[in-house]
């Protein structure tokens, strides 16, 4: 039974709640952010909370400084992912050395403002230290060096970090092996041993395969199928695979999508959009807009199609900071917010399949 007192806090609360919405201040944000967005429908990750789902955007550590987008990035996703600052070569710059700070930076911003972290990524064949790539390693050495780095990082941000990439792109688009540094010195071994290091390390933390141009059918994602189903036969840690999802208007959308994600969740783990972004070549025009507006609505369906699609994430959530234009040249605008922070066509159409599933899911 409620005292009085819980009676006339709880009568007082719903007569300050009918004042803001006269007001029009229903959606005040909270004076200390929480992870109040999770349940305010207003917010792309409010909206995928409902059908038990994250959406996100990464950052990278110099964008914080730029308040407006820090604040849009803490109230209208649940989590994020740092774009760099885990990278191997800002973790450890000097062998044994690590340096967490740009890691920690986006760390302590998510929990101010009650976002989760995704880590990216525990080994990959690009952004590597300069000791490390340039280094002539025996098989024994490198292992160990890769063990090392897996066990310090993942340890440093347990319980900070609910999900890691550990290994990331290291298939070829015909579905082989990448040539990194890791296969070409250890071999095909050193995958499951970062899975297997990183679960030690922390026994919590999802541990997921990550890649781009594995979002359809196709060898690519072919390989990843395979080699997920032999890693799970043998016992090998692996709770996730990560689509990157760095689509591009020309090259059309990726085949099957919503079937190859259920696929892998039928392997017995989640799938995750890691990456998302949608780029077209430059100028950007009405049509081409709304095809993107189109095709975002598409991703978030398919993953919201299939239950162990976990969440959304995009690469950077405006082209006021986005990889794009300088590693593409003549391509861009492809986030669902523009330079000035406005919202394009491709924010009501995310907002549209989320609420379409969130619909389905309580109808
Ligand atoms: C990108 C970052 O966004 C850039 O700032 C950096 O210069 C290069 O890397 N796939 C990945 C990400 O897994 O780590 C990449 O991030 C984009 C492609």
């Amino acid at each position: 039974m409620r005292t009085p007192a819980a009676r006339t806090r709880a009568g007082s609360a719903a007569l300050a709640a009918t004042a803001a919405l006269l007001l029009g201040l229903a959606a005040a944000p909270a004076a200390v952010a929480g992870a109040d967005h999770r349940q305010d429908a207003t917010t792309l990750d409010g909206l995928a909370h409902r059908s038990g789902r994250y959406f996100g955007s990464a950052v990278d550590n110099p964008e914080l400084a730029d308040t407006d987008y820090a604040n849009l990035l803490g109230s209208e996703f649940g989590q994020t992912t740092p774009g760099n600052g885990m990278k191997w070569y800002a973790t450890e710059p000097r062998r044994g050395v690590f340096d967490f700070t740009a890691g920690d930076e986006i760390v302590n911003y998510a929990r101010s403002k009650g976002l989760t972290v995704r880590g990216h990524t525990l080994l990959w064949h690009s952004q590597l230290p300069d000791w490390l790539s340039s280094g002539t390693w025996s098989a024994d050495e490198l292992r160990s060096i890769l063990k090392n780095h897996i066990t310090q990082v993942v340890k440093h941000y347990r319980g900070k970090v609910f999900a890691w990439d550990v290994a990331n792109e290291i298939m070829n688009e015909d579905g082989t092996y990448r040539d990194n540094i890791f296969y070409k010195t250890i071999g095909p071994s050193y995958i499951a041993d970062a899975l297997r290091w990183a679960r030690a390390a922390d026994p919590k933390a999802k541990l997921y395969l990550n890649d781009y141009n594995v979002e359809g059918t196709g060898a690519k994602s072919d390989a990843y199928y395979a080699l997920i189903q032999r890693l799970k036969a043998d016992g090998v840690p692996v709770d996730g695979f990560g689509m990157q999802a760095h689509l591009a208007l020309q090259y059309g959308f990726p085949y099957q999508m919503r079937q190859n994600i259920q696929r892998f969740a039928d392997l017995g783990v989640d799938v995750a959009v890691t990456e998302l972004d949608i780029r077209m070549i430059l100028p950007a025009d009405a049509t081409r807009t709304a095809q993107q507006a189109d095709w975002y609505g598409q991703v978030t369906s398919a993953c919201l199609a299939v239950r162990r699609c976990v969440g959304i994430t995009l690469w950077g959530y405006s082209d006021r900071h986005s990889w794009i234009p300088a590693a593409f040249e003549g391509q861009g605008a492809a986030l669902p917010w523009d330079e000035e922070l406005r919202r394009k066509p491709a924010y009501d159409a995310i907002g549209a399949a989320l609420t379409a599933a969130a619909v389905r899911r309580t109808g």
